[in-house]
């Protein structure tokens, strides 16, 4: 018997790359559906423009004092992909050491090639506290990223965000007038906040999610509060519990309510606060009996996904492994089979040694490069709208080419500093942060399996 060759095909190298995606989409060459068309053109024409820009956030009110990005010189907004890669890697290889680049798992395709380190926030400003030498930290992510950074960074160093209109949506939700506000409405109902009780708790103890600014870290550190990450909520609940009677949670209402209902907080001991009502729109009755008081914010990008997007998926994807960002509303948790923040979602997968089919709920861009990383998985986003978080979009390699060649030439732009009794208090809550201790027995903070 003779023997047969067979010749495996390899699978089509998938393009990671959303911003091809969208410029096939919209120039005809694939089918599919994009949020918005001026996804397809470069971020720069939204510099000079009020708004988040195109993408997930296009709907939401930016705040007046948002910082606004000059206009980019004509030479980067004309240069081709292919020639501003060549300059940034040619200004990467003239700062050698001076330099590290940090790029968020959001970033596009084109910026996250040039990146020293990708992962999530947390992950990245560890990172640069590795390279207490580098003169400038190049920030590929969101304006609150870069301030942590710079909480986290030696005085000397400079963070710089590419494009200064990169901010995110749902930390401008809320803004330190309107907590300073709503803790002086909460003292009105719980009395002194520092009084603790016969149990040793104080009325409420602040928690707010990293994806928040500076300015809030520093209220949450001066008022015995903690800072938290999607992957650690459930431990630094437990720690705001031991010293307090409830926690006032922002600004997102979803991680709050999915990781307080996960440790069985009942969903009537969490009212929310709407910063533009009075008492937040809760009753007397309700605040007194609250365990978590919820902020009324929200992430436009995990907001759009849906339980029929679910439905759906497992109907044409039977055995489908659905993993979804706790920014999620509650009930899309509930219906995923996980839920868990992007390092989780990047694990996962990584760990899963049968091709698997996952739909992912959570930002395009990771979810379509784990798609190109991982061909022995069938990997999709629970949305079929492609639609990029706005303000991760905002980055695009030609600002990252300015912010270099302008090191190069000894120059920083776009220097992000958070001011010195800000800092302080942010530190606080961001060291309370990192000593707090999961439990005994570790356990994801996140896994939801079924
Ligand atoms: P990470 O904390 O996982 O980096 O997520 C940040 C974010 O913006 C999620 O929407
Ligand atoms: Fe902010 Fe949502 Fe964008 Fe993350 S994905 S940066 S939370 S708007």
């Amino acid at each position: 018997m003779s023997a047969v060759n067979i010749t495996l095909q390899p699978r089509p190298q998938l393009d990671a790359s959303v911003d091809h995606a969208i410029q096939a989409i919209v120039s005809g060459a694939t089918t599919g559906q994009t949020c918005n068309t001026d996804l397809a053109a470069g971020p720069w024409d939204f510099d000079i423009r009020p708004g988040y820009g195109p993408g997930s956030s296009m709907g939401d009110v930016i705040p007046t004092g948002a910082p606004r990005q000059g206009e980019l010189p004509r030479e980067y907004r004309e240069a081709s992909e292919d020639e501003l890669a060549g300059r940034i890697r040619a200004a990467k290889a003239a700062l050698g050491e001076r330099v590290v680049v940090l790029g968020h798992f959001y970033q596009r395709e084109e910026v996250v090639t040039h990146a020293d380190y990708v992962g999530d926030s947390f992950q990245l400003a560890n990172a640069a506290l590795e390279h207490p030498d580098a003169e400038a930290i190049v920030f590929c992510g969101v304006h609150f990223m870069a301030e942590t950074a710079d909480l986290l960074s030696r005085p000397e160093q400079a963070v710089i965000l590419p494009n200064l209109a990169a901010g995110c949506s749902m930390a401008d939700m809320a803004d330190i007038d309107q907590v300073e506000e709503c803790w002086e409405q909460l003292s009105e109902i719980y009395g002194d906040m520092d009084a603790e009780d016969a149990e040793g708790l104080v009325p409420v103890i602040p928690v707010t999610y990293m994806n928040s600014s500076a300015a809030i870290k520093g209220f949450v550190g001066r008022h015995g509060g903690i800072v938290c990450t999607s992957s650690n909520a459930r431990t630094v609940l437990e720690w705001a519990f031991q010293r307090g009677r409830r926690v006032l949670f922002f600004p997102d209402q979803h991680l709050g309510r999915n990781t307080a209902k996960a440790m069985g907080v009942p969903l009537e001991q969490m009212p929310m606060w709407n910063p533009r009502r009075p008492l937040g729109g809760a009753s007397v009755d309700a605040l007194e009996d609250a365990r978590v008081i919820l902020w009324h914010g929200f992430c436009s990008v995990h907001r759009r996904f849906s339980v029929d997007q679910i439905e759906q998926a497992r109907a044409e994807h039977p055995g489908v492994r659905v993993i979804v960002h706790p920014e999620c509303p509650m009930e899309v948790v509930d219906a995923a089979d996980e839920a868990g923040s992007t390092d989780y979602i990047r694990k996962a997968i990584e760990a899963a040694t049968e091709p698997t089919t996952f739909a992912i709920g959570t930002e395009v861009n990771l979810v379509q490069r784990l798609a190109a990383e991982h061909p022995q998985h069938t990997i999709f986003c629970l949305d079929p709208v492609v639609c990029p978080c706005s303000t991760m979009y905002r980055i695009h390699p030609g600002y990252l080419a300015w912010v270099l060649e302008g090191l190069v030439d000894g120059e920083v732009r776009n220097r992000i500093t958070v001011p010195a009794d800000v800092a302080e208090p942010a530190r606080v809550a961001l060291e309370r942060m990192l000593a707090a201790k999961p439990p005994a027995a570790p356990v994801a903070d996140w896994e939801n399996a079924s």
